[in-house]
């Protein structure tokens, strides 16, 4: 079966198609491009529309195995596909641990038996994620990993990290740190600073998140190895990283739709969707991660997508979980918050959500909108203006602080593997 997408404005990273094209997907793969092409069993006229290639979230929490109450592969597959992502990258804190074989490829079936995104799990760098034992990386990349990451816990023993970076670099896997040192950080509940001390909550310093920063540069440096910074939120690590770069150190880093819109303001209200790790910061940090997305200090945007249940972060404010769901907001928070006042371009918004991450994993076939690459798109109406709803999240979880809010640009349909994974309306004529 055949689909032809027709008056395409594709956008790229590096080259956005003067005019509008027709697009022939055939196999899963992308098989032609040109100004009017006429064969093709379904058609789609995304006519005003962007397409641009399908795009990666490589920072999600899809809570399968063990806390299926919360996420399941299915529930958070379904949530991508909405949220325009073609591929997600699924952290190892489950239970079990993702930390062997079986277990990744037990999520790779189930993911494939869904077929509504493509799922790549990363596999724990620690045994059980408990910072003493590393795992067995050869084994996670045979059985389908391409990073390692203890993530929601930092790996702390600077001589395990030492080792993990040397032992990464020998199989290929890249490393994604968790950036919170865990004495410094104390199980701080929002932003050290005056606001923790109005309300009476205990503050996690940013120095917990620059010392790691500063650390795993070092490492890096020292091992002429990769790493790659987990959600930033800091101004600091931001300059950190850029002077890091300017040395040719191989780093890489991504912020959150969460830390380039709110500060610990948000926090006054004691919503506890607004309790996340690393912690909101400030609108100094604000204004910095969005100048580094700009300028390339921070490669790519992911979610951290962190779905907990409604009983959970009913509990109060000291005592309810990290963490808040992003797959559906995304698109929307980016185009609102950057791309329409001028910070990022589309070209720029496709290079942050798409290519660099394809890049950063090693995905060949993804990241763009070429004959030959693998038939995953996503489709943008610009102008949408929606307002983000409660009932309309189709990830089991609804813990977003985004609720209520009202938003321009949506996705309107996502293509996986050469078909129609989710459409706003059908669409197709
Ligand atoms: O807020 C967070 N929640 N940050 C993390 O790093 C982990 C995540 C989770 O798993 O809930
Ligand atoms: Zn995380």
């Amino acid at each position: 079966m055949s689909l032809l997408i027709k008056n395409a404005v594709i956008v790229n990273a590096d080259q956005i198609y003067q005019r509008p094209q027709d697009i022939l997907v055939e196999e899963g793969m992308i098989a032609k491009i040109a100004p009017s092409l006429s064969v093709g069993t379904t058609v789609i006229d995304v006519k005003g529309k962007l397409v641009m290639p399908g795009l990666i979230d490589m920072h999600v929490h899809l809570r399968e195995p063990g806390r299926e109450d919360k996420e399941t592969i299915e529930t958070g597959s379904r949530a991508a596909a909405k949220g325009g992502f073609t591929t997600v990258l699924c952290m190892p804190n489950t239970t079990p641990v993702i930390d062997n074989a079986m277990i990744v490829e037990a999520i790779l079936k189930e993911a494939r038996r869904i077929g509504l995104t493509n799922v790549i799990p990363v596999g724990a760098i620690t045994k059980g994620q408990n910072g003493e034992q590393l795992t067995d990386m050869f084994e996670l990349r045979q059985a389908g990993c391409l990073a390692l990451s203890d993530d929601g816990k930092t790996v702390a023993n600077s001589r395990l990290m030492r080792l993990a970076m040397e032992y990464a670099k020998m199989v290929g896997l890249l490393l994604i740190e968790h950036c919170q040192e865990p004495v410094l950080w104390g199980r701080g509940v929002m932003n050290e600073g005056d606001n923790s001390t109005l309300l009476g909550l205990k503050g996690d310093p940013g120095i917990s998140e620059t010392v790691i920063v500063a650390r795993d540069i070092e490492l890096a440096n020292y091992l002429n190895s990769r790493i790659h910074m987990a959600h930033m939120s800091l101004k600091r690590s931001v300059e950190l990283i850029r002077f890091a770069k300017s040395q040719g150190i191989q780093v890489t880093a991504e912020a959150c739709p969460h830390h380039f819109t709110l500060t610990d303001e948000a926090v006054k209200t004691f919503d506890t969707n607004a309790k996340v790790n690393p912690p909101l910061r400030t609108q100094t940090d604000v204004e910095a991660i969005k100048q580094a997305l700009k300028d390339g200090t921070i490669d790519c945007i992911v979610t951290d997508h962190a779905p907990h249940t409604q009983e959970e972060k009913e509990l109060d404010f000291d005592h309810a979980p990290y963490g808040m769901i992003g797959l559906e907001t995304a698109v929307g928070l980016t185009i609102t918050e950057l791309v329409i006042p001028g910070i990022l371009s589309w070209a720029q918004m496709v290079e942050k959500m798409s290519t660099a991450p394809a890049r950063i994993v090693g995905l060949a076939n993804k990241g763009v909108i070429r004959e030959g690459a693998d038939a995953d798109m996503t489709i943008i109406d610009p102008e949408k203006v929606w307002k983000v709803r409660k009932e309309d999240f189709f990830s089991k979880s609804k813990n977003s602080p985004f609720i209520g809010r009202t938003l321009k640009g949506a996705v309107v349909t996502t293509i996986y593997n050469g078909r129609v994974v989710y459409a706003i309306s059908p669409g197709v004529v």
